[in-house]
């Protein structure tokens, strides 16, 4: 996927998160083509915790300024946090292959787009 197929939003810090989790996924792309399963496995444990923190900073980020769609874009990582550990503990190369070419991708994008850019607006105007 390409780093432009993401929305940027009003938080540079979180553009730049973003930006090294398209490069990782990327990656892990290429190892789904090359069969390389011991390279995926590392790779894909490290885009895991990766996603951890980059969630647990937007909800960190929303929780301080008193964000009210807080609980909505969490549930949303919550569901992404359960399908990629599913994924990553079950899948085999077919499965993680969709996983990481298409259903992956195409969330990002859209959770990006419909979530990401409004919490990082009201976060960078917060005057608390
Ligand atoms: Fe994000
Ligand atoms: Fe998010």
């Amino acid at each position: 996927m390409l780093k432009s197929d993401l929305e940027r939003v009003a938080l540079p810090p979180l553009n730049a998160i973003h930006d090294e989790e398209v490069e990782m996924i990327n990656a892990i792309q290429a190892l789904c083509r090359a069969g390389d399963e011991p390279g995926l496995a590392t790779a894909v444990a490290e885009l895991g915790e990766h996603f951890e923190a980059h969630f647990t900073l937007e909800e960190d980020n929303m929780g301080r300024t008193e964000f009210s769609d807080l609980e909505e874009h969490r549930a949303e990582h919550d569901a992404m946090r359960e399908r990629y550990a599913s994924i990553a503990e079950d899948a085999d190369l077919a499965g993680m292959t969709a996983f990481f070419e298409e259903e992956l991708p195409a969330w990002f994008v859209d959770h990006v787009a419909s979530l990401d850019v409004v919490t990082a607006e009201h976060v960078a105007g917060w005057q608390g």
